[in-house]
């Protein structure tokens, strides 16, 4: 259902990689509330092709860019507002990758060029992205900025890994620029806690099939799916939400503040 509640504003959205992702949905959700937004993924992920089809469909031109490389995020960021007639009010991060979950390294053996890849793309690309909106005075006055987040930030979760870190890092940089962009142009930056969802990215993660399951078991609402994750980020985008910032906001079901379920203590009954 629309209600052009994003007409007239302007994005770019970091992320969509197929159908599957998060970031795929929000680009499908803010095209359908009225806003014009560029897309951007890394280089690589081009290259499947598959997001020239969501583009299309969405009427937004690509404008590649690997999200550690400054060069690439001054070209992506001068270029949007260009391309898009002026300045940007809405920036998704939905970017995560860990090459030691990839390759199967265990947590307490990280490789630690790998480790420092993982905080880069997923955590420290947030803060050159904003540290190059910043740099180009590139984003209007209560405009809005979220990246995606897990609550392994919070809580020990042994097969998300280094990710765990990455996520500390990132709602971390989403308070500390909350702060400093707020007071500069009143932007507002938030992170979205996101229950376990089936996408490229989760799949990564040891064990989540299982996990998601479980995680669906002790949430009273269930895990929350992606489309449900890309209204709330549209809500977070709209002007409804202005004083919303330097928060991490869970959309998870209530997972995050259940001890324990109905569901899951039958699991534990008399031998
Ligand atoms: P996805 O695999 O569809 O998206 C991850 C994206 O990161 C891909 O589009 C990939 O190309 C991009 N990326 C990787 N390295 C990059 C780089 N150097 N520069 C630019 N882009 C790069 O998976 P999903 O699940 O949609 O992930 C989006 C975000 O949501 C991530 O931050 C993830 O950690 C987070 N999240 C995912 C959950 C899940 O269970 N799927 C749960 C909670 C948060």
């Amino acid at each position: 259902m629309s209600t052009n509640i994003l007409k007239g504003k302007r994005g770019i959205i970091f992320g969509a990689l197929n159908s599957q992702s998060i970031a795929w949905k929000v680009a499908e959700r803010a095209h359908e509330e009225g806003a014009t937004f560029v897309l951007t993924n890394a280089p690589i992920a081009m290259r499947m092709g598959e997001i020239k089809t969501l583009a299309e469909k969405t009427n937004s031109e690509i404008i590649p860019a690997d999200a550690t490389n400054l060069e690439d995020l001054d070209n992506l960021v001068t270029k949007s507002v260009e391309r898009l007639g002026g300045k940007i009010d809405f920036v998704l991060h939905s970017i995560g990758m860990s090459p030691n979950v990839r390759k199967g390294k265990k947590y307490t053996e990280n490789d630690y060029r790998y480790y420092m890849q993982t905080m880069d793309v997923s955590a420290i690309s947030f803060h050159k992205t904003l540290a190059t909106c910043m740099k180009h005075d590139a984003l209007s006055e209560w405009g809005s900025v979220i990246a995606l987040s897990y609550i392994a930030a919070q809580r020990i979760f042994p097969d998300y890994n280094d990710m765990a870190d990455a996520k500390s890092l990132l709602e971390s940089i989403a308070r500390s620029f909350g702060y400093h962009y707020g007071i500069k142009k009143k932007v507002r930056i938030n992170t979205i806690s996101q229950s376990p969802t089936v996408t490229t990215a989760g799949q990564g993660i040891k064990g989540f099939k299982e996990f998601i399951n479980f995680s669906e078991q002790m949430s009273p609402l269930g895990n929350a799916p992606a489309l449900a994750c890309a209204d709330y980020c549209i809500a977070l985008f709209s002007d409804l939400t202005k004083y919303v910032t330097m928060q991490n906001l869970f959309h998870d079901g209530g997972f995050a503040t259940t001890g324990v379920t109905q569901k899951v203590i039958e699991q534990f009954g008399d031998e």
